[in-house]
């Protein structure tokens, strides 16, 4: 492979929006999962991870017109809740990630969580594409999941096009009121200043593929550079959590450098820093969801970009949303210490 790229590691991308705008649906299309009907109301509660590799996205995007070749070792996807009492985990879940996917539902235009998420993308200037989903929903949609997105627009019926050209024209002044530029991807020729759209379906398929071309393209443009993998770690916890059996562990996101067994982690706790050592690094198959309770494989070590469980001592204080130090030598665990604290 090409020497300049073969070092990238996978982007982290945030699914964030609304309740109910399909987030984690879209992510079971993907997967072929059904994590969503198994959540309590169908709603999202807590933040999950799922390592999408490369060969799903070749296999999932065939139908792509001008599809570029991956450089990226694959997607790491961040679900999150987009009920309105959830706004930290929101928050959370977004901090550290690359790009985000914010998820409108064509029929609803901008809901009142689209705004919160588009806040915090804003504040930390991460850059997000649109997927605007349910589009199966416009009356007489007829659903082409194996064509190109424009392909099937194409063959829609006259008062189809209509209606989604007004649908999308009117979200188009909701995030103008929000000072934001959208446009269409294929009507998109400056991706930097203008942000993409792209109709979907995740319960059809519509558009999926050109979703997920459409972050690998962005991720290999604007982001490249960004995803260089660096020896340096960055790891922060996402959720605290008992399982029975290992005790409480720590989900986190590895977004570089690497988590070896045995390794001196200092962990951010409510009672002050937490020192311990990994007993064991845990990660679901790729297309699973790290939330959900599915057979983990143990790992000696990981390498950036990846979501993981990791088994240790003492984590009942642990605390998320915030980083996971190593300390490579004795006199180093102070120094961890006193960073978490300032943090
Ligand atoms: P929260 O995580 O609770 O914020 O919701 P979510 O954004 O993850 O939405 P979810 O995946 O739970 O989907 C909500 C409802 O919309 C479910 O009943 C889905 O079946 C339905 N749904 C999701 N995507 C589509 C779609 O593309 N078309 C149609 N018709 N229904 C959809
Ligand atoms: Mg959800
Ligand atoms: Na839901």
């Amino acid at each position: 492979s090409n020497k300049s790229t073969s070092n990238l590691r996978s982007p982290v991308i945030c699914v964030m929006g609304h309740v109910d705008t399909g987030k984690t649906k879209i992510l079971d299309k993907i997967r072929h999962t059904n994590v969503q009907d198994g959540e309590a109301g169908g709603i999202t509660q807590q933040i999950g991870a799922t390592n999408i590799p490369v060969n799903a996205i070749l296999d999932q995007t065939k139908m792509v017109k001008d599809r570029k070749n991956i450089q990226i070792p694959g997607l790491l996807v961040i679900d999150t809740p987009g009920h309105e009492s959830f706004s930290n985990l929101r928050s959370r879940g977004s901090s550290n990630c690359d790009m985000a996917i914010l998820v409108v539902d064509i029929m609803h235009g901008l809901e009142p969580q689209t705004i919160e998420s588009i806040n915090m993308l804003k504040k930390r200037k991460t850059p997000f594409i649109v997927a605007l989903n349910k589009v199966d929903r416009l009356y007489e949609w007829k659903s082409q999941p194996k064509m190109d997105i424009t392909n099937c627009i194409a063959l829609q019926k006259k008062n189809v096009i209509n209606e989604l050209t007004e649908k999308v024209n009117g979200i188009i002044v909701q995030f103008a009121e929000q000072g934001l530029n959208v446009k269409l991807y294929y009507e998109n020729e400056d991706t930097k200043h203008w942000i993409s759209m792209v109709p979907t379906s995740a319960i059809s398929g519509d558009g999926m593929g050109n979703l997920m071309a459409l972050v690998v393209q962005f991720c290999q443009t604007v982001l490249l550079k960004r995803l260089m993998y660096s020896e340096q770690l960055q790891c922060n916890v996402l959720e605290v959590k008992a399982i029975q059996g290992l005790g409480t562990t720590i989900d986190v996101i590895l977004t570089n450098g690497r988590l070896k067994y045995g390794d001196t982690i200092i962990v951010p706790g409510v009672e002050g820093p937490i020192v311990t050592h990994v007993k064991g690094l845990l990660m679901p198959e790729p297309m699973k969801e790290l939330r959900v309770k599915n057979p983990y494989t143990k790992f000696n070590e990981v390498r950036a970009a990846q979501g993981i469980k990791i088994i240790a001592k003492d984590l009942d204080k642990a605390m998320a949303g915030a980083s996971l130090l190593v300390a490579n030598q004795e006199d180093e665990i102070n120094i961890c210490k006193a960073e978490i604290q300032a943090e």
